[in-house]
């Protein structure tokens, strides 16, 4: 029997494994494979899949994520919501190394990243709101119960990266309303949209970004260095989530695509 899983978690950075007594599957896309092997679980009565964005052992760098193959992967085997944590960096004094924040905005700062699945036809979808509604309230209540304080909303600002940011365009990023960098969140977001799929993250601060609060350049020590001592708080919470998250889903996510004629089916 092929696996099948309902919803998902997609690890970032420092966040390579989540689910105890997982079975573990190989899944090939018409994108190509996935970051890495997808792992399945059932957690509080529903079968969730966990991929880590950069595979198990960081192999992939952010500008070379395969974002199209994880969430076609995800979706063919049934997920129909994601959940994805990953770390950022802080843009304004208060928003300090581990706070967590559960973004509402994203502004795509990502060049050369392929960010739709189709290249024919008319196929466009709504992005003003990026993240699923549903997800986010999940989120933040599965944090006010773990009692890990978590801001309500903030506008990720998603660079190509690899390297981190000049302090002027990380002024320039807080001067256009950004609450948080990250090199990760897009085109993750769009492409989840883009098959139907409610999608929320949950963002960990590793850093101030460059000159932010007058401090140092970001280092790479410092990010994975934060994120390891905040990995077991961002577990136990997206454990409480993915066992909280409402299976009837109840906002737009879903109907995206309906009225667009597919050039192909989705799996
Ligand atoms: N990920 C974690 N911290 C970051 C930063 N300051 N800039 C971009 N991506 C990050």
């Amino acid at each position: 029997m092929s696996p099948t899983a309902e919803l998902a978690v997609i690890g970032g950075s420092g966040l390579y494994a989540l689910l105890d007594g997982a079975t573990e599957h190989e899944v090939e896309t018409p994108y190509g494979r996935p970051s890495d092997a997808i792992t399945i679980a059932e957690v509080g009565g529903r079968r969730v899949a966990f991929l880590p964005r950069h595979g198990r052992d960081h192999r992939h760098p952010p500008h070379r994520i395969p974002y199209r193959a994880n969430l076609w992967a995800l979706r063919s085997l049934g997920v129909r919501q994601v959940l994805a944590p990953c770390a950022v960096g802080g843009l304004r004094p208060e928003l300090g190394p581990g706070t967590f924040v559960v973004p509402d905005q994203l502004v795509d700062r990502t060049s050369g990243r392929t960010q739709t699945y189709y290249d024919q036809g008319a196929v466009h979808v709504s992005f003003a709101d990026p993240y699923c509604p549903t997800g986010r309230r999940t989120l933040l209540d599965s944090a006010a119960r773990h009692r890990v304080a978590a801001v309500d909303g903030g506008t990720v600002v998603v660079v190509e990266g690899p390297r981190f940011s000049t302090r002027a365009e990380s002024r320039w990023f807080t001067a256009i309303g950004g609450a948080v960098v990250n090199m990760t969140g897009h085109p993750e977001a769009v492409l989840a949209r883009e098959l139907a799929l409610c999608y929320s993250s949950i963002a960990l601060v590793t850093d101030h970004d460059a000159g932010v609060a007058g401090g140092e350049a970001v280092t790479q020590e410092e990010v994975f260095r934060v994120f390891g001592e905040n990995t077991d708080r961002l577990r136990g919470l997206l454990l409480a989530a993915v066992a909280a998250l409402p299976a009837d889903r109840d906002c737009d996510c879903g109907r995206a695509l309906d009225g667009i004629k597919l050039p192909f089916p989705l799996p």
